[in-house]
């Protein structure tokens, strides 16, 4: 995808951030996506990815590495932007940050009805691991 930079969050992205998740349905949280993304710049802000295309974001994803497998949440492309192949490079910068880290296999959870969004990660060679995604809350997201 030519003019597409990739590269950490920075503190002036969060309003741009915000709007793009809005704009992608993706804000289920329960703590609201401002502190969501206080909490993972305190944790690693460098796996907190933007695309930009001229300089104005166009793409997120939320990277983690937990010491066995790698998580991806909060992948998104402006819907503007869509089918250029900007979902794709985020997530090859995805998986290369995470095997330099020395992770072995990516696991990424897709709400059971968005199949749109099978279909994106079955084109970029994900398959379905037969689990069933197990949930238990410990305490509030907040503090
Ligand atoms: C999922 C998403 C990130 C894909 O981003 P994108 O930039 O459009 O994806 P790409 O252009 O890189 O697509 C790569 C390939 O995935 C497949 N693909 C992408 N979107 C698809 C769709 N809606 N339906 C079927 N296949 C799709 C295609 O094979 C595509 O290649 P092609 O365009 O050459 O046919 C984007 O649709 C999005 O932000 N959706 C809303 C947010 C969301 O649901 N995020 C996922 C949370 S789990």
């Amino acid at each position: 995808m030519s003019g597409l930079v990739i590269r950490s969050f920075s503190a002036g992205d969060e309003d741009a951030v915000v709007a793009l998740w809005r704009r992608c349905d993706l804000l289920r949280s329960w703590i609201g996506p401002h502190d969501e993304i206080k909490i993972k710049v305190k944790h690693d802000a460098d796996m907190l990815l933007v695309g930009t295309i001229d300089g104005s974001i166009v793409a997120t994803a939320m990277v983690g590495y937990d010491g066995h497998r790698g998580w991806i949440n909060y992948l998104a492309v402006s819907p503007d932007a869509q089918r250029r192949g900007i979902g794709r490079a985020m997530m090859t910068e995805a998986e290369r940050r995470l095997l330099a880290l020395g992770c072995p296999k990516v696991n990424l959870q897709v709400r059971a009805t968005n199949a749109a969004v099978v279909r994106f990660y079955s084109a970029l060679g994900y398959t379905e691991d037969h689990v069933i995604s197990l949930g238990k809350r410990l305490r509030p997201d907040a503090d």
